[in-house]
């Protein structure tokens, strides 16, 4: 069966085509390869003994994508993670995020109307609960106004999904609201690649523990929480990449109950900033030189997943232990070094 994953080399799309291809899964990958590169394909191989066919294309170009869906026959899903991510970033690029992550969900949603496909897994996330009045955050939470335009992008593509699957009503369509993902494979073939400085507290902690960067800055510690850092529910990238397979599964076998349906995707657990980095340093043996600093602007104070949801209806969990999960991101630092 033959599953189409856009923004497959990236980050969470490569575990994710592993995951697929080792469940069996025929996969064709589309990806402009603004955020990624082609070496990710290296490293599949390498996992999976497949290579994934490969096709370079910028899913807002509409009749070049409709070319690619014309030349690939039977495809049965589609997987759309690709997107731009920078929170930061988007602020000061609005119209790139709007244009990039809004066109790019269109024209694959026209494609798919054009060449007969249904189903359809969205990469959506945790940011569209902001600073949720009551935690953990279930599917029901309210959903607050977007801190950043990329944000406010991922607002928006739920909207269009939900529009669009009342007009439609043949399509199934899940979203998949990702808490905080994090690590690599364990086999350090693939893993995340931050462009320039990174944002994100993981590869800003390896990073620093590298000795690419000086000092990790904790951002806070006057929070409402036990030790004052903030909290956030930290998902392995493998467990998260599994949750796709079992969402296309339940897509694929009729099984949704809605043909719009949204779940989150956590470990169900919060941990703090500080307490990530003392886990961290207990995993690796590795010390970690930080220092607290004020807060980050834009920054929530805490929020983490009620994944009964994704328990019950996709029988997922997340299995991977942090410990476990903080090696691996590691490990796959320690590759980069090579
Ligand atoms: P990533 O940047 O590693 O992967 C995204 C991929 O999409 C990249 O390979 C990029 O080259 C590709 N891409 C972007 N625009 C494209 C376009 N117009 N045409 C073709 N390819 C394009 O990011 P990731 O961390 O793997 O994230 C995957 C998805 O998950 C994104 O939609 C992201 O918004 C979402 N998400 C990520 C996180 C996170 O913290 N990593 C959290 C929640 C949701
Ligand atoms: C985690 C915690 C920081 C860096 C972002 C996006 C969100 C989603 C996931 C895509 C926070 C602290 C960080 C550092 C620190 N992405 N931190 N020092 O902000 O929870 O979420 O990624 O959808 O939309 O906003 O992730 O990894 O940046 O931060 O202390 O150098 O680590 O303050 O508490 P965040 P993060």
């Amino acid at each position: 069966m033959k599953i189409v994953v856009t923004g497959g080399t990236g980050f969470i799309g490569s575990h994710t085509v592993v995951e697929l291809q080792e469940a069996g899964y025929e996969v064709v990958i589309v990806d402009n390869l603004v955020n990624s590169t082609i070496e990710s394909l290296d490293g599949i191989e390498k996992i999976t003994g497949i290579r994934p066919a490969f096709e370079k294309l910028d899913l807002t170009d509409k009749e070049r994508t409709f070319d690619f869906f014309k030349s690939y026959q039977g495809i049965e899903a589609i997987i759309h993670f690709a997107a731009l991510k920078a929170v930061g970033e988007s602020v000061f690029k609005p119209l790139e995020y709007y244009s990039n992550n809004l066109n790019s969900l269109m024209n694959v949603l026209a494609a798919m109307k054009e060449f007969k496909v249904d189903s359809l897994v969205f990469s959506s996330s945790c940011t569209v609960y902001g600073q949720a009045d009551t935690l953990p955050v279930t599917e029901k939470t309210p959903r607050k106004k977007a801190e950043s335009p990329y944000g406010n992008t991922k607002a928006i593509c739920e909207d269009i999904l939900a529009d669009y699957s009342r007009a439609e009503q043949q399509l199934k369509l899940i979203a998949l609201r990702y808490f905080n993902p994090i690590g690599a494979h364990p086999t350090a073939h693939i893993g995340e690649l931050p462009n320039g400085v990174p944002n994100n507290l993981i590869p800003y902690l390896t990073q620093t523990v590298a000795g690419i960067r000086s000092q990790l800055s904790v951002y806070g510690n006057d929070y409402n929480t036990p030790d004052g850092t903030a909290i956030r529910d930290y998902i392995d990238v493998v467990d998260l990449a599994k949750a796709h397979v079992v969402a296309i599964r339940r897509l694929i076998e009729n099984k949704n109950k809605q043909n719009l349906e949204i779940f989150n995707i956590g470990t169900g657990g919060g941990v703090s900033v500080l307490q990530l980095v003392n886990t961290f340093e207990k995993a690796t043996g590795k010390k970690v030189n930080h220092q607290i600093v004020g807060r980050r602007a834009g920054d929530i104070e805490k929020v983490w997943a009620d994944t009964t949801l994704a328990n019950k209806e996709l029988g997922w969990k997340a299995e991977v232990s942090l410990e476990e999960t903080l090696r691996n991101a590691w490990r796959w630092q320690e590759k980069l070094q090579k």
